[in-house]
Order: C-alpha cells, then sequence, then structure tokens
C-alpha cells in the first residue's frame, strides 16, 4: 500500500520504518531539512535498538523516502499518518497547533479519497476537529481515524512489529477496511485489532499511560511505606506480582517515571478531566507522588554526609530516563542532579547513551566520565538513577578500590541486599533495608 507519515520524530519514524519492513510504500514528511537530508542518507536521528537495520534495508529497497514537501507526501499515500508533536501547553494541556495547521493543509491539498491517521497522542475530540477542519477546505472525500502508537522507547521496533494490540478509531467502513489491511501483517500471532469509535480509541492510550504511572506510583508508595515499618518491598512485589489480577510487569519501584510520555500524558488527561468538569484526583496525586519520589534519596544522601555535601564528590551511574535509550526528557536523574548540585556536590557521571543529551541540560556542571568505572575514582559514594544491563554485575572489587568509600544509593534497587552486606557496602536502596549504614 501507499503510505505517508508526515513527522519524522520518534513515532513517525518507526511508524514509517516499520510500515515499509512489510512491503509498503512509505514518505516520510518532515519541514527539517537538514534532518531529512540525512535520513536520505541513511542516517537515523534518534537512537532505537534495531531501527538503523530496518532503516538501512528499506532505504536500499527503496520502500522508505523522505521529503520535505508535504504536497508530495499527500499526493502519494491513501493512508496518511499524522505523527506531530502535541507538547504540554503552560496548563498541561495538549498544544494541538501542529495537528490542526497540517490538518488545513492537508483539507486544501488532497484531491482523492484518503484515511487521515491520527497516531500522535492526542486528547478526546481531536478526531472530531481534524475531521471538520479537513472538510471545510477538501473536495473530495475522506475518512479521519485515531490510531494511537502503544511504543516503548528501547523496545519500539518490537512492540510496532509485534503488537500485543492495535486500536483503531474509526466510523467508517471503507478506513476500517484498509486499516485492518495494513496491519494484518503485524498480528498473524492472533492478537487483536480492536476497532471502536474514534473518542475511545484517544482516551484509551492516556488512560492506559495514566494507568501504568499510577500502578508505578502506587508500589512506590509501598515501598516508601516498607522503609518505615522494615518490611521488603521486593518480596511484598513478588507476593503481588503473581497474583495474575496484578500481573509481575511495571511494579518496580524506583526514583519514579520520567521520558516523553507518561509524565505529559497523565497530566493532560488530568487536564482535559477539568475541561470537563470531571477532577482526576487520583492523578492528581500520582503527579504530585512521582515528583515527590525523584529526590527520594536526596535526604539520605544528605544524612549519611552529615547534611554537608559541599565538596563531596558522587559518582552518577545512568542519567537517561530509562535504559536502551538517550532520552532524558522528565529523567530523575535531573531532578536528583539538580538538587545535589544545589548542595555544592561535585558529580561524575556515566550513561552509555545519554551524555551529548545530558551534557546539552547540564553544561560545564557536571564532569563527564568515559566509562562507569571512572566515574567513581575519588568518588566519596555512587547513585545508580537508571538500571542499564551494565551496572547490573559490576565488578564489586574494582568498585570498591575505586570509591573513596564504599557507599551505594541505588534508586534502581539492582542489587541483592545480602550481597552488599557480605561484600561490605553500605547500600542504601528504595523500599528495602538499608545495609551496613
Ligand atoms: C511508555 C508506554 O509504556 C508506551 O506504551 C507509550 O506508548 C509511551 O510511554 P516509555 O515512556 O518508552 O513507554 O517507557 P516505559 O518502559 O513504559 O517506562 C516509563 C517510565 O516508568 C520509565 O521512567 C521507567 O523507569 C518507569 N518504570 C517502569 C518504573 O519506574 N517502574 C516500572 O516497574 C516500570
Amino acid at each position: 500500500m501507499k503510505i505517508s507519515v508526515i513527522g519524522t520524530g520518534y513515532v513517525g519514524l518507526v511508524t514509517g520504518t516499520c510500515l515499509a519492513e512489510t512491503g509498503n510504500e512509505v514518505i516520510c514528511v518532515d519541514i527539517d531539512k537538514t534532518k531529512v537530508d540525512k535520513m536520505r542518507n541513511g542516517e537515523v536521528p534518534i537512537y532505537e535498538p534495531h531501527l538503523d537495520v530496518l532503516f538501512e534495508r528499506n532505504i536500499k529497497a527503496n520502500r522508505l523516502k523522505f521529503t520535505t514537501s508535504l504536497a508530495e507526501g499527500l499526493a502519494h499515500g491513501e493512508i496518511i499518518f499524522l505523527a506531530l508533536p502535541t507538547p504540554e501547553d503552560e496548563d498541561g494541556s495538549a498544544d494541538l497547533s501542529y495537528v490542526l495547521s497540517v490538518s488545513e493543509e492537508i483539507g486544501k491539498k488532497i484531491n482523492n479519497y484518503k484515511v487521515i491517521v491520527d497516531k500522535s497522542t492526542v486528547p478526546v475530540g481531536t478526531a472530531e476537529k481534524v475531521r471538520a477542519i479537513i472538510a471545510e477546505n477538501a473536495s473530495c472525500e475522506f475518512d479521519v481515524v485515531s490510531n494511537p502508537e502503544f511504543l516503548r522507547e528501547g523496545f519500539a521496533v518490537d512492540d510496532f512489529m509485534k503488537p500485543e494490540r492495535i486500536v483503531v478509531g474509526s466510523s467508517s467502513e471503507r478506513a476500517t477496511t484498509l486499516m485492518k489491511k495494513l496491519y494484518s501483517p503485524f498480528v498473524r500471532s492472533g492478537n487483536p485489532i480492536i476497532v471502536m469509535d474514534e473518542k475511545s480509541a484517544e482516551l484509551t492510550k492516556y488512560a492506559s499511560n495514566s494507568f501504568l504511572a499510577t500502578k508505578i506510583t502506587f508500589m512506590n508508595e509501598i515501598a516508601n511505606y516498607c522503609e518505615r515499618v522494615g518490611a521488603d518491598v521486593d518480596m511484598v512485589r513478588a507476593g503481588m506480582g503473581t497474583d495474575s489480577r496484578i500481573g509481575r510487569r511495571f511494579l518496580f519501584p524506583g526514583i519514579g517515571y520520567g521520558g516523553s510520555c507518561f509524565p505529559k500524558d497523565v497530566k493532560a488527561l488530568k487536564k482535559a478531566g477539568k475541561d470537563a468538569d470531571y477532577d482526576f484526583k487520583i492523578l492528581k496525586s500520582v503527579i504530585e507522588i512521582n515528583s515527590a519520589q525523584k529526590t527520594i534519596l536526596l535526604p539520605k544522601i544528605d544524612a549519611y554526609f552529615n547534611d554537608d555535601l559541599k565538596g563531596k564528590t558522587i559518582a552518577v551511574w545512568g542519567l537517561a530516563f530509562k535504559p536502551e535509550t538517550d532520552d532524558i526528557r522528565e529523567a530523575p536523574s535531573i531532578a536528583i542532579m539538580d538538587a545535589l548540585l544545589e548542595k555544592g556536590a561535585i558529580l561524575q557521571v556515566f550513561d552509555p547513551e545519554a551524555m551529548p543529551n545530558i551534557s546539552k541540560r547540564f553544561g560545564d556542571k557536571l564532569t563527564y566520565s568515559e566509562s562507569m568505572y571512572s566515574a567513581l575514582e575519588e568518588a566519596d559514594a555512587l547513585l545508580i538513577c537508571t538500571e542499564w544491563s551494565i551496572f547490573r554485575t559490576p565488578d564489586y572489587n574494582k568498585l570498591k578500590e575505586l570509591l573513596r568509600n564504599p557507599v551505594i544509593f541505588d534508586g534502581r534497587n539492582l542489587y541483592n541486599i545480602n550481597d552488599m552486606e557480605t561484600e561490605g557496602f553500605t547500600y542504601i536502596s528504595i523500599g528495602r533495608k538499608a545495609v551496613n549504614l
């Protein structure tokens, strides 16, 4: 099929590339000429495992093309994906200006039947707005469909190629048939394509992300309570997770959720609720708790150093908001590093992928280390903010040799408490007893 994707951010790029992989002819449109030139030369503008392989293969096969011309993009596709940014407005709602201005152009430019697909995360009612704007200008038939993405950064290619479900919000038989045809190669395993009305599809995305953010936040509260009463959150989690109604996933406590989706979507749903005269009390709490959770280790670090962090060197492992990405948006590491710098600490940082992004945010306020071990040299303690796999099994002897004091503040519960105790580390984690303190 002929597909156009408008916007080559994270979602657009993954969508376009993966749709080309199943044999579709895809044109991706972006206004950024430098970016388009780079992509034409096979350069992937983001770090995402496996994307480079698919990217190269499909460009070579001539199935994946890039242009800055919206007119060319709109002429090409029978299905047109809108993967445009919906940044957070000052009041927390999603800013739809990109989506709506492109919709206007679509109305003016299309001259045969097209399915316009909202892929961006947009508030309930957006498909209706997009439809109205296109209808004002269009002289041909078209349909608007909502098709939210559920891609996790770091696993986006896998999530796209083998989705657990595909949600299609459509009130047109013709559009639904085309969407089913497009997605049929991705659901051979029998996973469902769930067709519903557009509003329910739009809400499904917000509800899913807000639920997951709430699930994590609930566990963070349980972890904080565990510390007060001497329970072990790892045990509680294991006990809870085996109940199939609860499930094992997304029960890992830590220093809070971050990223480009959860924080933005929770806030947007809360704001959308308010606009509809509904007060999402649970989401208000989730936002507050998560914000506090990001610096939950700070009082403990402070106490360890007798409230005097001035001139203390802290090694920081993990800066990205989660492993397998270079994304630092809303990363808990930022909140805690800001607070530590404020108190006069010196930070020696390392992350396998996020160093360039974090250096743009912090400049010369941080010392950037070449490796996880060099970050430890002459440091008074180690702080872990992201659970990259390489941090999971470090050489403990090397750690003890390099650190001035064998002290670890672990925001992601990477190590077994008993191991830490035997190895002689002072180890402070989340929702578990502190050892050798
Ligand atoms: C999320 C959704 O999972 C995806 O479906 C949606 O489309 C986009 O948003 P992503 O932001 O890439 O994906 O990351 P995800 O793996 O879901 O993690 C989100 C945050 O929650 C991370 O900061 C992570 O560290 C945190 N998290 C996750 C926990 O703190 N505990 C957990 O148990 C799981």
